[in-house]
Order: structure tokens, then C-alpha cells, then sequence
């Protein structure tokens, strides 16, 4: 891979994207050798799909254990009724969660109808404090610049907490749902303040789809206008990309290879 010199966060470029998915893979198995009882905060989506495999095929093969690691979903939606189609959790449980099966998986969903979803999210943030924060989280980049669901108009200092969807957002998801009436309006979503506290987060953005929101990440205002920008506020953030997600990228210097 590849690492973009003179960017305003670590930017690596694979040639084709399992590479990338290998490499992260790789990172969180090694994480789960030296901290079996790793907290890990995961998007769901398209982009971290490989990177669930790849930690699949790890964990059918015996090469690392999920057996004491706590996971955190990110988000999900809110009125779909728990493990329905499109939710994030059955989405999750399908690619990831019934396979590796941790010690405890954690979903910021409403269990049953009447739950107040204020509640719900207040504990979310006490369990994840109580398992003593995320030691790395899983991202995506969508296109508008949310991460988690922190929509444009984010502030640094949110936590987890009920989001109207943006229109964009919304217009995405209709792949999934059938239709734009289908897509749920609200979902429930890690706060940034909660994903800058992580340790160390990874960011996936695969596709030229996503050059335009990855120059932004790298290159605009740091501000609630794109949320993504955040991330440079971390100290130890690694984007993972593609060549058409970086095609965009302004650089300062020559790239190098690393
Ligand atoms: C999903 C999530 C979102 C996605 C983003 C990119 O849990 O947190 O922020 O990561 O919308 O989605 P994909 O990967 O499908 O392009």
C-alpha cells in the first residue's frame, strides 16, 4: 500500500481494496493477541464488509478469538422492530456477529416499543463506559461526511443520541429499503464526542463515490459542515482507500511508498 505524503491524516492507498481489508484485519487480529478483552466500535454498510470476512475466515481458521472482546455497533435505525429487514443488527448479526460471536455485543436499538429512545441511548454511553471506552472503531465515510449517523450540523461535543436522517442520507438507503417511504426518518447514532474518545479509529472508503467526501475529510475546515473533518482532531486515525477514493487528494508532496 501505498501512504499519501503531505495529507492532514494517515492516508493509505491500496491498489485493490482486499488489500486494504487485509491489512485492517490484520491490525485488529494483532489487537485481539495482545488485548483478548478489546472493546471494538463497528459500522455496518458496504464499505467494512471485506474487513468483517477477512475477520471471519481469521476466526474459522483459529487465528484469533472474539471470546472476551465487547462490540459496539454504531448506529441503527430507529422504528423497524429488532432484527428486521435492513436494520443494522441483522445486518450485523448476518456478516459478523453469529460468526465471531463476542463476549457482548452491544446495539444502540430499541428492544421493544415502548423503550424511550433518550434512555437507550444514555445506556449505550454507561455500558460503553463501564467496558472502559472503544480501544478501535470501524468507520465509514458517507458521502455528505457523516460518520456513524453524526449528520452535517454535528457538533464535536455530541453523544450518543436520536438524528433526524439528512435527505441524502435517507435517498441512499432506498437501494436497501425498496423505497424512499421505507427508509426509517430517525435512527440512534454514537456520538463524535464518544468516537473521538476511541483510541484508534479506521476508516474505510472504497470507490469514486467517496473521492470527494475523502478530499474533504483530508482538506476542508474542520467543523460540523462535513463531520468527517473530526477525525482530525484525533491523534491516531488511519484512512484506508482505494485509488478512485483518492483521486481527488491534493497532496503537498510527492507520494511515498510504505
Ligand atoms: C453505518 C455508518 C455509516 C456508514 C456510511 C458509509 O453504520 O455508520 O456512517 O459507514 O454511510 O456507508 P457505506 O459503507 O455503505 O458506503
Amino acid at each position: 500500500m501505498k501512504r499519501i505524503a503531505g495529507v492532514s491524516l494517515p492516508t493509505f492507498v491500496a491498489a485493490r481494496r482486499d488489500e486494504a481489508e487485509s491489512a485492517l484485519s490484520a491490525e485488529i487480529v494483532e489487537l485481539l493477541r495482545q488485548e483478548p478483552d478489546a472493546v471494538l466500535g463497528l459500522a455496518t454498510g458496504n464499505s467494512p464488509t471485506g474487513v468483517y470476512r477477512e475477520l471471519r475466515a481469521a476466526h474459522a481458521e483459529g487465528r484469533v478469538s472474539f471470546e472476551r472482546a465487547t462490540t459496539f455497533n454504531l448506529d441503527e435505525y430507529l422504528g423497524l422492530g429488532v432484527g428486521a429487514h435492513g436494520s443494522f443488527r441483522r445486518t450485523m448479526e448476518e456478516q459478523f456477529l453469529s460468526f465471531v460471536r463476542p463476549s457482548a455485543a452491544y446495539l444502540p436499538e430499541l428492544e421493544h416499543p415502548t423503550d424511550d429512545p433518550r434512555a437507550v441511548a444514555e445506556a449505550y454511553e454507561r455500558a460503553l463506559h463501564a467496558q472502559g471506552g472503544l480501544d478501535l472503531v470501524i468507520l465509514g465515510l458517507g458521502q455528505n461526511g457523516h460518520i456513524g449517523f453524526n449528520e452535517p450540523g454535528s457538533s464535536r461535543e455530541s453523544r450518543t443520541r436520536v438524528v433526524e436522517l439528512h435527505p441524502t442520507t435517507r435517498a441512499g438507503a432506498v437501494r436497501a429499503f425498496g423505497s424512499l417511504a421505507a427508509v426509517p426518518t430517525h435512527a440512534i447514532t454514537m456520538g463524535i464526542a464518544t468516537i473521538l474518545e476511541a483510541r484508534a479509529i479506521r476508516v474505510l472508503a472504497f470507490g469514486a463515490d467517496k473521492a470527494e467526501i475523502v478530499r474533504r475529510t483530508l482538506q476542508d475546515e474542520i467543523g460540523p459542515t462535513w463531520p468527517a473533518t473530526y477525525l482530525r482532531l484525533h491523534p491516531d486515525v488511519r484512512l484506508y482507500v482505494d485509488e478512485e477514493a483518492a483521486r481527488d487528494v491534493v497532496t503537498r508532496s510527492a507520494t511515498g511508498r510504505s
